[in-house]
C-alpha cells in the first residue's frame, strides 16, 4: 500500500523562532524580567485555551477581536465552546477570581507568551505573536497608572530604544461614556448618509469605535465629533490630573490624544499606547490603561485594575534595528575526537567540566579531524579539545584556543595549543573561561 504524503508547513501568519533569533529572544526576556522584578510584579501562567464565555464578556462583543479575530471551536467531547486567547487580561482577572488572589491584597502579575488573533498577516501583525502583559490588580490611584508609564519608560531606556513617543486620554466613568454616548451617538445620526458600513453596523452598538476609522472621508465628521473629554466629571479629571503630574515629575513627555480608545471594551479613566515610526503601519508596541469594572464584570467582587502589553515581535524588531544582533555561541568547548575509546573518554570529559559550569559539545558521530574542526569553528567556541590515540596514551588532552574574544589573556592564546592532564582540565578550562 503507499501513501501520499502532503508537505506540512507553518499556519500563515505563525511564526517559527529559529535557533539563532531564540538567543535573542532568551536575552529579551531576561532583561524583561529582571526589570518587571525590579517594580515587584511576579509571573503567573494562565491556559492557552479558555472559555469563550470569558473573552466574549470580557473584551466586548463588539469588539474586532471579539467579532472576527478569535480561534473559536466546539470541543467534540463536550460540546463547549473554547477559544485560544487573544489576549492575556481577561485569564488573568479570571484566575485571580478564581483563587482568591486578591481578596486581601493587591497583586502585581504578570504574564508572557502567545496570544491568537485572525489577522490579516503583514509586518508587526500576526495570527500567533507574543505578548508581555503586566497587571496591577486592586489599586485605584492615579499613583500606580503613572507608575506604570514610568516603568516603561525605563525599559525602552534600558533597550536603548528612543524612538517611541507615548499618547494618552482618559475614558472617564460609564455614566460619563454612557452620556456622551447618546450625544454622539445624535451626532451621527446627523451624519448618517456619510457612514459607511461598519460606521453604520457600529453606530448604535460602539458609536466610539466609528470615530476610530481609517476612511479619509469620514475622518473630517469624526473630527467635529462630541469629544469624551468635554463629558468628563471632577473625578475622571482629577485622576487624569493626577497621572498627568506624575509624569510631569518624571519627565516624561506625552501627547494627549482624544481619539484614542483601544480596541477592548473593558477600559475606563486612563487609557496609553507607546508608538513608534520605526515599524511601519503596525507602530504600537504597547497598549493598556484601567479596568476598573472587568473584575466585577467577570463574577469577582469588584476591585480596581490597571495594566498593558508589549507586542514582543515588534519591539523585538525594533531593538534589532538599535541593537545590532550579535551571533550568540553554541557552546563554550567544543570537543573533537578520533577512534571509539577516544569518543567514550570525550563524554566523560565533558560530564567533568559541565560541573564546573563550562557549556560543551561533544562531536557527535565520527568523522576527520578536518571536519570536525570545522564543525568547532562553526559553533563558535572559544575552545577546541582533541582526543586522540597519543592523547589517551599520555593521559593529557590538546587544548587549541580558537577565540581571543572569550579569554582573558585571549590575545597570548588566541591560535595557541597546549597539552593539558585530564584531571586538570576542568580547573583550568573554568579558569581561562570565567
Ligand atoms: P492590545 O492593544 O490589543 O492590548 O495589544 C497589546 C499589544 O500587542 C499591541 O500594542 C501590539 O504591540 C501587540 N499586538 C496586537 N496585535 C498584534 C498582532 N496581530 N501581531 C503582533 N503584535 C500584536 C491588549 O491585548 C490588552 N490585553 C493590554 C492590557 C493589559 N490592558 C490591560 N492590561
Amino acid at each position: 500500500m503507499s501513501t501520499t504524503f502532503q508537505k506540512v508547513a507553518a499556519i500563515r501568519g505563525m511564526n517559527d523562532i529559529l535557533p539563532g533569533e531564540g538567543a535573542r529572544w532568551e536575552r529579551f526576556e531576561a532583561l524583561v524580567r529582571d526589570w518587571l522584578q525590579q517594580y515587584g510584579y511576579r509571573n503567573m501562567r494562565t491556559p492557552v485555551l479558555e472559555q469563550t464565555r470569558l473573552f466574549t464578556r470580557g473584551i466586548g462583543e463588539v469588539t474586532d477581536i471579539v467579532e472576527k479575530e478569535m480561534y473559536t471551536f466546539t470541543d467534540s467531547l463536550n460540546g463547549e465552546s473554547l477559544t485560544l486567547r487573544p489576549e492575556f487580561t481577561a485569564g488573568a482577572v479570571r484566575a485571580a477570581i478564581e483563587h482568591n488572589l486578591i481578596y486581601d491584597r493587591p497583586q502585581r502579575v504578570y504574564t508572557m507568551g502567545q496570544v491568537f488573533r485572525h489577522e490579516r498577516p503583514q509586518r508587526g501583525r500576526y495570527r500567533q505573536f507574543h505578548q508581555i502583559s503586566v497587571e496591577a490588580l486592586g489599586m485605584s490611584g492615579p499613583d500606580i497608572d503613572a507608575e506604570m508609564i514610568v516603568m516603561l519608560a525605563r525599559l525602552w531606556k534600558l533597550l536603548g530604544l528612543n524612538d517611541i513617543r507615548l499618547e494618552l486620554n482618559s475614558l472617564g466613568a460609564s455614566e460619563e461614556r454612557a452620556a456622551h454616548r447618546a450625544a454622539l451617538i445624535e451626532y451621527l445620526e446627523r451624519h448618517r448618509d456619510i457612514l459607511d458600513e461598519d460606521g453604520l453596523r457600529r453606530m448604535y452598538s460602539n458609536p466610539l469605535r466609528v470615530l476610530d476609522t481609517k476612511n479619509p472621508v469620514l475622518q473630517e465628521m469624526a473630527n467635529g465629533a462630541p469629544r469624551l473629554f468635554d463629558f468628563l466629571g471632577a473625578e475622571s479629571r482629577a485622576h487624569f490630573e493626577g497621572v498627568c503630574q506624575r509624569l510631569d515629575d518624571a519627565g516624561i513627555g506625552y501627547t494627549l490624544n482624544p481619539r484614542l480608545v483601544r480596541g477592548l471594551d473593558y477600559y475606563n479613566l486612563t487609557v496609553f499606547e507607546w508608538v513608534t515610526d520605526r515599524l511601519g503601519a503596525q507602530g504600537t508596541v504597547c497598549g493598556g490603561g484601567r479596568y476598573d469594572g472587568l473584575i466585577g464584570l467577570l463574577g469577582g467582587k469588584p476591585a480596581p485594575a490597571v495594566g498593558f502589553a508589549i507586542g514582543m515581535e515588534r519591539l523585538l524588531d525594533l531593538w534589532s534595528q538599535v541593537v545590532p544582533v550579535e551571533v550568540v555561541p553554541e557552546c563554550q568547548i567544543y570537543i573533537v575526537h578520533q577512534g571509539e575509546a577516544a569518543q567514550r573518554k570525550a563524554a566523560g570529559i565533558a560530564e567533568s567540566l559541565r560541573d564546573a559550569g563550562l557549556a560543551v559539545i561533544v562531536h557527535a558521530g565520527t568523522g576527520s579531524f578536518k571536519s570536525q574542526f570545522k564543525r568547532a569553528d562553526g559553533s563558535g567556541a572559544s575552545v577546541a579539545i582533541v582526543l586522540g590515540d597519543d592523547e589517551l596514551a599520555q593521559g593529557t588532552a590538546s587544548v587549541k584556543y580558537l577565540r581571543a574574544d572569550a579569554l582573558p589573556d585571549g590575545e597570548a592564546l588566541a591560535g595557541q595549543q597546549t597539552r593539558i592532564p585530564f584531571d586538570m582540565l576542568a580547573q583550568a578550562l573554568a579558569e581561562h573561561l570565567a
